[in-house]
């Protein structure tokens, strides 16, 4: 009997600033490449020195900025390549666009759900300091919005977990998903 491989997937990690998603989908992709599985790390972050370097934080440019990215993340799939997300994408409708573009089954979309004192209070990059004090406008949480998923595969509030038990949930749901055999 033939076995059939799982097929390629996107697992896109949406929330706020500061919430946690870079440093979960550093823990899903070792764990995926550990599993023998080709894998690219998409990182908002960094797309924005490169592919989205024209792009700021206005709605239309973040729309451009997740619909840029879910591009890119598809062809990464025809390529036999699974791929990682992290990026506020703070637009149901953008993401939804990317759910359907990718197909049914194989968007695997993770809300790191942190609340916004815990996230403000982390400030890593001192971005919410600046936004507070009005040299920053647009900042996602204090005076431009986020839409929740409602239906995420995947609900994480970093507060009290640790982001290995987090990404060790994501990876327990690629395998319910049927995305990542238990031998892969
Ligand atoms: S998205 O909203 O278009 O999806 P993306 O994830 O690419 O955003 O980039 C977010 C990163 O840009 C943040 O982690 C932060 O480092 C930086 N940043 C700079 N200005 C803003 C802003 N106004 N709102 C949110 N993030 C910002």
């Amino acid at each position: 009997m033939v076995e059939s491989t799982p097929p390629t997937f996107v697992v896109w990690f949406t929330g706020i600033s500061g919430a946690g998603k870079s440093t979960i989908a550093s823990g899903v992709e070792q764990r995926l490449r550990a599993h023998g599985l080709s894998i690219h790390n998409l990182d908002g972050d960094s797309l924005r020195t490169g592919l989205n370097s024209d792009l700021g934080f206005s709605d239309d440019d973040r729309t451009e900025n997740v619909r840029r990215i879910g591009e890119v993340a598809r062809l990464f799939n025809i390529a036999g390549v699974s791929v990682l997300v992290a990026a506020i994408s703070p637009f149901r409708a953008g993401r939804d666009q990317v759910r359907a573009l990718i197909g049914p089954g194989r968007f695997v979309e993770v809300h790191v759900d942190t609340p916004l004192e815990v996230a403000e209070s982390r400030d890593t990059k001192g971005l919410y300091r600046k936004a507070r004090s009005g040299q920053l406008a647009n900042f996602t949480g204090i005076d431009s919005p986020y839409e929740a998923p409602l239906n995420p595969e995947v609900r994480i509030d970093s507060t009290h977990s640790t982001s290995d038990d987090e990404a060790d949930e994501v990876v327990r749901t690629l395998m319910m998903m049927g995305l990542l055999g238990p031998d892969d």
